[in-house]
């Protein structure tokens, strides 16, 4: 089943996620970070950490929204990074954001739909995509361009939403995001719907072993599955 941002539009969900992030661009930032306590960024780190060893030179952060998670790739000292996004909404923010870093001979932002990537076969040394594929209106798609673009040898990183199974983390889990998050989301962002599809599409999105099948029948390999801080995220590593 679909899950949409706001169910009584016609509109594809592409078109609708787009809407709703151009919507809550403003105050995306300062909304991630004071919801998750700031351990989103912990987790970006992490992530960006295990291609340390690979040393990519060229880097596609995918789904790059306001660019944190390109702006923490800075770490692995890349030639290039490039970003691509849907919403130009939150591709301004992220934009303004890199220029005041003085990054912008190392990170563009570009619009671009990940299943549809305008990139030739084989560009890129890693690929990278932290909150984004929850979003895609095909994941199979998306994936599949993801894994197209990136150079035999590369390595992909996918960083995303899942549920914690154990108690008490499951409980407190539920009732934190389905009612604090979309409470404080709501009044924050003047979003009715932005932060309650947040919680809908997590728990409608594949995660551990069923999003690895489908990470593999797009293409990658040697797949590994990391779930971090009770399972709240994982991350998803494949090669190709
Ligand atoms: C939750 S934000 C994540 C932004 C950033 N990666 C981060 O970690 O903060 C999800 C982003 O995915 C983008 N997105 C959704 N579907 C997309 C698609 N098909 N192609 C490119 N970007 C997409 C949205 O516009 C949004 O900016």
């Amino acid at each position: 089943m679909t899950v949409l941002p706001y169910k009584e539009q016609d509109a594809s969900k592409k078109e609708q996620v787009a809407q709703m992030f151009d919507n809550v661009s403003h105050k995306y930032d300062f909304l991630n970070h004071l919801l998750s306590g700031g351990i989103d960024i912990l987790w970006r780190k992490k992530a960006i950490k295990l291609l340390k060893k690979a040393q990519p030179k060229t880097i596609l952060d995918i789904a790059t929204g306001t660019g944190d998670f390109a702006i923490e790739a800075l770490a692995l000292k890349p030639d290039k990074i490039v970003g691509v996004d849907i919403s130009e909404g939150m591709l301004s923010f992220g934009r303004e954001k890199i220029k005041k870093l003085g990054m912008d001979s190392v990170i563009t932002l570009e619009k671009g739909d990940s299943e549809r990537l305008h990139f030739e076969d084989n560009t890129f040394d890693a690929v990278i995509v932290s909150f984004g594929v929850r979003n895609f209106e095909n994941l199979e798609k998306g994936l599949t361009d993801m894994c197209r673009v990136m150079k035999t040898g590369g390595t992909c990183i996918v960083l995303e939403f899942s549920k914690p199974q154990g108690f008490p983390m499951k409980q407190l889990y539920n009732f934190y995001f389905k009612n604090i998050l979309p409470t404080v989301g709501k009044i924050v962002s003047k979003d009715t719907s932005a932060y309650t599809y947040l919680y809908d599409s997590v728990q409608a999105f594949p995660e551990g072993s069923d999003f690895i099948k489908i990470f593999q029948r797009a293409g990658f390999n040697n797949t590994q599955c990391l779930p971090l801080t009770f399972g709240i995220s994982t991350i998803y590593i494949g090669r190709k």
